[in-house]
């Protein structure tokens, strides 16, 4: 009984699958010379589906995933590095968001591609807050503002370096800190006890953060609102994050009110070259 298959007819023995499995699931069978499965291969499998995406011949199928269900990658597509430096430098923290709410369907596409982000042993931990409701953003930030005049009292030194005081008092002229006004807020959590949930949620933010503005969204994470959510309680009942999990990111989500013209410039890299 195996679950991955050698369609022989397409198969030319090239062994690519058994060089780019990232587990050693696979090997080249002798006497028919065709790859299969290790006898441990359903304990380490990663379930990445490299296998089946690296096949030239798409000889190759698992029980779960077909070639054929596989979108092939369409060299038309490729971006040059130009615009691939471009795109990587334009992207910008959106912190001025138009009156208007984001379809459903493009939170939806967002979300769909964050789940292409690399993930430590291919888990994919990230479970998705998306908060659609505009006046449910509003009392949200409101909690985090609760929760920073705690940690003010509580704790007025640390607060003041963290210039959270600043915070309260932009909030109480009514200027809006925390999610900027944006109509929606995305929250990454998953299981604390995860070791790689800080990375692999945090990249999944990041890709949704790269391609939101492909579908002209703009996004800012959202630091006192993912902190809060960690600190307060009342703000992960609210959001729905169970106990045993942890908010590892938020991200502001809306239609940018202004352009950016330029690409601001950075600090120049810290390199040890060895
Ligand atoms: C983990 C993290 C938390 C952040 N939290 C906030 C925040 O709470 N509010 C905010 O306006 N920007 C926040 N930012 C955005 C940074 O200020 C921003 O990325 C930085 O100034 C560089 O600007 P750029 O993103 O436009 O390149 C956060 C960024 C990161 C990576």
């Amino acid at each position: 009984m195996t679950w991955l298959h050698i369609d022989p007819h397409k198969c030319n023995k090239d062994a690519i699958c058994v060089a780019e499995c990232p587990s050693a699931v696979i090997q080249m069978h002798a006497p028919d010379g065709y790859p299969g499965l290790t006898p441990d291969a359903s304990e380490h499998c990663l379930y990445c589906g490299h296998c089946v995406a690296v096949c030239p011949e798409a000889a190759l199928t698992l029980d779960w995933l077909d070639p054929g269900a596989c979108p092939p990658v369409d060299p038309a597509l490729r971006i040059s590095s130009h615009q691939a430096e471009q795109f990587l430098r334009s992207r910008r923290s959106i912190r001025t968001f138009k009156d208007q709410p984001v379809e459903h369907e493009r939170l939806e596409k967002l979300i769909e591609i964050a789940c292409h982000a690399p993930s430590a042993k291919n888990q994919q931990p990230w479970h998705w807050v998306v908060v659609e409701d505009r006046d449910q953003v509003k009392r949200l930030a409101a909690m985090v503002i609760d929760w920073i005049r705690l940690a003010i009292r509580q704790e007025p030194e640390t607060a003041k370096k963290r210039g959270l005081p600043r915070v309260v008092e932009q909030w109480d002229r009514g200027d809006e800190r925390i999610c900027r006004g944006a109509p929606h807020v995305i929250v990454a959590h998953g299981d604390k006890s995860w070791p790689f949930g800080t990375q692999d949620c945090t990249l999944a933010l990041s890709y949704l953060d790269l391609f939101a503005p492909t579908l002209g969204l703009g996004t800012c994470w959202g630091g006192y609102f993912f902190t809060a959510a960690n600190h307060y309680p009342p703000l992960s009942e609210a959001l729905g994050i169970p106990p045993e999990h942890k908010a590892y990111g938020a991200m502001m989500v809306g239609y940018p009110r202004y352009r950016y013209h330029r690409l601001p410039l950075r600090k120049p890299p810290k390199v040890a070259w060895k």
